[in-house]
């Protein structure tokens, strides 16, 4: 059995991630491949648990580097639980946020501890750094626009309710990080009309992972 291809979603609030995560795995399986879709933090029922500890905001006044172990504990249960036995299996799979946020949210923007940082990254992920990532580009008060609309009435989660100057730094820290790791990453202009976001999305995953098929046409504006 073959093991299957690791797709991850990255970028600030409101960027679309999930939206064509979604997108990209209806894709796939009108292409008959077998594909799970998933998310970080979360993704398996341990991590969920981890889930709302951090984004609650309970675990804020640790520290960073206590959020950045539970982050690694969260995501080593993701592993072990979801992804490992799906790629195992010959399935893809595509994830909503995974390793480069911890780089950028936690490392970069929450300034935590780079010998921790790279230490655990090496530890919990392994093997398992995705095939092919998307940072999906766009100004971080669009973004934060965006998310407050999707949220409506609800209160703000741990990282959208941190200052502008934070998501101005993690735009900035992506974009470097689509740079430097360009073989693995694919800068996304998420800007643009919904279709044409999929359109280099479809694009990159054709050239880079080979599977064939012309896009069906996505409807609708951006979001
Ligand atoms: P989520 O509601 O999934 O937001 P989004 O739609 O923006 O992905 O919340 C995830 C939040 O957790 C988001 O603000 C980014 C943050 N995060 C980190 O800080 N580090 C990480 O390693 C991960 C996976 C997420």
């Amino acid at each position: 059995m073959t093991r299957g291809r690791f797709i991850t979603f990255e970028g600030g609030e409101g960027s679309g991630k999930s939206t064509h995560a979604t997108l990209l795995a209806q894709q796939l399986k009108q292409q008959g491949i077998d594909v799970i879709q998933t998310r970080e933090p979360g993704g398996s029922p341990g991590a969920e648990i981890m889930r709302h500890i951090i984004l609650s905001g309970a675990a804020k006044h640790l520290g960073g580097d206590a959020e950045l172990l539970l982050f690694a504990a969260a995501r080593d249960d993701h592993i072990r639980n979801t992804i490992a036995p799906a790629l195992a299996a010959g399935q893809w799979v595509i994830c909503d946020r995974f390793m480069d946020s911890t780089r950028i949210y936690q490392g970069i923007a929450g300034k935590t501890n780079p010998r921790l940082t790279r230490a655990l990254e090496r530890i919990v992920v392994g093997e398992y750094v995705p095939d092919l990532t998307f940072i999906m580009d766009l100004p971080a008060d669009t973004g934060l626009a965006r998310a407050q609309r999707r949220r409506g009435n609800s209160q703000a989660d741990r990282f959208e309710a941190e200052a502008p100057e934070f998501h101005e730094m993690l735009r900035e820290a992506f974009r470097i990080l689509a740079k430097q790791d360009s073989d693995r990453c694919v800068l996304i202009d998420a800007g643009k009309p919904k279709p044409a976001v999929f359109d280099q999305i479809w694009t990159a995953v054709r050239s880079r992972l080979g599977v064939g098929g012309v896009a069906r046409v996505v409807e609708g504006a951006a979001s």
